[in-house]
C-alpha cells in the first residue's frame, strides 16, 4: 500500500466490500489505477482481461476502475448489468483524437478498406468499424484479415506501426497518440540502460517507435505482468504508465523495477480514489449508457476481435 493512503482506508475498504457484496456487485480495475484501488478488485488486469471479464461475469453491477471507453466496452458486451465509472470525467486523450464523423470522412477516402479500431476509442468509433483489437491481440487481430484486403488502423499511430513492424501488413494510420506514452523518450531508456546494464526493458506497444525499437520486449500491461512473473531476469526497465509497478512489485518482491520515465502519469486514470469507489457502490454512479444501435453495431467489432483472440 502505498504512503498517501487516507486516514480512514480501513472503514473505507469495509464499507466498500459491505456494499460490494449487498449491490452483488463486482470490482473491476485496471493496471494503472491507484494501487490502493487496485487492492480492492475483484479483478485487475489489461484491456483484454477486462473486456472478457465484464463479458463473462453474472454479477449485477460491474464497478469499472479505468477509464471511460474501458466501462463502455463493459457495456457493450454486457448490456443487461449496471455499469458504473466511479469518475464519470475519467476520459483518455486518446479514445477523443477521433470521432464518428472523422471516422466516417475517413472511410470514405479509402472505400474498400476493412477498419481496425484500438478499443482505446468511443463506442461511436468501434460501432463504424471492422473489428476491433487491445494492444495485448492487436497483431494477432490484423494478421487473421484477408492479405489482399487495404487497412485503416485507428487511433494510434505508434500501436499500428508497431503492428505494421510485426506483422509486415502494410496500413493507413490515423495519427492519434497517447499523450502519457508519448512522454517517455528513447534517451530516457539509454539512461536507465547505462544506469542498468543487463536489465530487461519492457515497453508498451502505445511507445514511441525510437522507445520500442529499444525494448527487449513490447507487451501490453497483462503481458508484462506474465512475462515478469516467469522471466529469471532481476531488474527491469519498464516503459508504460506507472500504476503498473504496483501489481509488479506487489507480485515479484524479490526484482526490482526501474521506471523509464517518472513522468509517465496518465491523470484520467488517477482520478478513481477509494472514496470514489465508495461513492459509486452507495449511489450507483456514474451509469454508462449507449444508444442500443450504436451499442449493437461496437458489440459485433467486439465480438469479432474475441472470437479471434
Ligand atoms: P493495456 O490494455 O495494455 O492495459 O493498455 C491500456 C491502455 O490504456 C494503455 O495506455
Ligand atoms: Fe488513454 Fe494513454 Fe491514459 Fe491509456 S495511458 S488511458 S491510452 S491517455
Amino acid at each position: 500500500m502505498s504512503a498517501t493512503l487516507p486516514e480512514n482506508v480501513g472503514t473505507l475498504v469495509e464499507r466498500i466490500d459491505r456494499l460490494r457484496r449487498e449491490r452483488r456487485a463486482v470490482i473491476l480495475v485496471h493496471n494503472y489505477q491507484l494501487g490502493e484501488v487496485q487492492d480492492v478488485a475483484d479483478f485487475a488486469g489489461d484491456s483484454l482481461d477486462l473486456s472478457r471479464r465484464a463479458a463473462a461475469t453474472d454479477a449485477k453491477v460491474i464497478v469499472f476502475c479505468g477509464v471511460r471507453f474501458m466501462a463502455e466496452t463493459a457495456k457493450i458486451l454486457a448490456p443487461d448489468r449496471t455499469v458504473l465509472l466511479p469518475d464519470g470525467e475519467s476520459g483518455c486523450p486518446m479514445a477523443d483524437m477521433i470521432d464518428g464523423p472523422q471516422l466516417r470522412r475517413f472511410k470514405a477516402e479509402h472505400p474498400d478498406a476493412a477498419v481496425v479500431c484500438y478499443v482505446n476509442s468511443t463506442a461511436e468509433v468501434k460501432a463504424e468499424c471492422d473489428v476491433c483489437c487491445t494492444s495485448a491481440n492487436a497483431a494477432k487481430v490484423v494478421a487473421s484479415l484477408p492479405a489482399d484486403r487495404e487497412l485503416l488502423f485507428v487511433p494510434d499511430r505508434y500501436l499500428g506501426g508497431h503492428v505494421q513492424r510485426t506483422t509486415g501488413r502494410r496500413m493507413t494510420l490515423w495519427p492519434g497518440y497517447c499523450p502519457t506514452h508519448a512522454r517517455i523518450l528513447p534517451e530516457h531508456v539509454e539512461r536507465r540502460k547505462r544506469e542498468h546494464p543487463g536489465a530487461v526493458v519492457l515497453a508498451h506497444p502505445e511507445c514511441r517507435a525510437e522507445v520500442t525499437a529499444l525494448a527487449d520486449q513490447v507487451l501490453s500491461t497483462g503481458q508484462m505482468l506474465r512475462f515478469v512473473h516467469e522471466s529469471d531476469a532481476t531488474t527491469f526497465i519498464v516503459a508504460t504508465e506507472l500504476g503498473i509497478l504496483h501489481p509488479l512489485q506487489r507480485d515479484n518482491p524479490g526484482k526490482r523495477f526501474v521506471p523509464a520515465s517518472e513522468q509517465a502519469i496518465c491523470p484520467d486514470m488517477k482520478r478513481i480514489t477509494l472514496e470514489k469507489v465508495l461513492w459509486s457502490l452507495e449511489e450507483l454512479q456514474t451509469p454508462i449508457e449507449i444508444p442500443e444501435e450504436t451499442r449493437r453495431r461496437a458489440e459485433a467489432s467486439l465480438r469479432r476481435m474475441l472470437d479471434v483472440a
